[in-house]
């Protein structure tokens, strides 16, 4: 079994000091940022652009998982790598050649993650997955923090990670909603390497402990 990886989301943070969020996770232990951006298109809310990319960049050395929530992916992929994410992921309902999007983030150097909703069955990316660094599972519908995980979604990460063993593909799974301390165990159980939190970590008192009991 692999050493779980914790991705903060930066979505709970404080949108006046990003930079400020970023030391906290870097005091934290957490490996991983994770970057929310939404269109009020793909999902019913804003956040933030490539920008904001670039700036948080030149603070850390920390890997960078930026997640677009947003339509049409393939016109923004080159802002994203150029601004100094490490991985980018889009979603497959927003994108109908995802195979050309993937291997066009590979292309840039970057780790390509493909992402579902929680209404979207895990079997549409039965053909992409030789070409995907990095699953992420959604495990509430998207568009906001600190929701409730739906845990039928864990059984979607239990089916992609026998259909990663059936296969000897490697990709890492990710799931992002709703998890705390009372749904870490469960989404590790099912199977999943990366725990996206975003109000359960800004809330926390004491991010070190929590994160160094995920990542045993
Ligand atoms: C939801 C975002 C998540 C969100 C998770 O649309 O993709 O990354 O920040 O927030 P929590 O952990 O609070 O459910
Ligand atoms: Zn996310």
């Amino acid at each position: 079994m692999r050493r779980t990886i914790v991705s903060p989301s930066i979505l709970a943070a404080d949108f006046a000091d990003f930079g400020g969020a970023v030391e906290q996770i870097e005091r934290s232990g957490a490996e991983w940022v994770h970057m929310d951006v939404m269109d009020g298109c793909f999902v019913p809310n804003l956040s933030f652009g490539p920008q904001l990319v670039e700036d948080l960049r030149k603070r850390t050395k920390s890997f960078l998982d930026v997640h677009l929530m947003i339509v049409e992916p393939g016109r923004y992929i080159e802002n994203f790598a150029d601004a100094g994410a490490d991985a980018i992921t889009f979603h497959l309902e927003a994108e109908v050649h995802s195979h050309r999007l993937l291997t066009k983030i590979r292309s840039l150097g970057k780790k390509s993650g493909i992402s579902i909703v929680p209404s979207t069955p895990v079997g549409m990316l039965e053909e992409v997955l030789p070409f995907v660094d990095i699953v992420l599972i959604m495990t509430v519908n998207p568009g906001f923090g600190g929701q409730q995980l739906i845990s039928e979604c864990l059984e979607k990460v239990r089916k992609l990670s026998l259909m990663r063993k059936e296969r000897g593909l490697d990709f890492l799974i990710s799931v992002d909603g709703g998890i705390h301390e009372g749904t870490t165990d469960a989404a590790i159980e099912a199977g999943s390497d990366v725990l996206v939190m975003g109000s359960s970590f800004f809330t926390h008192p004491d991010k070190s402990d929590l994160v160094r009991k995920l990542q045993r």
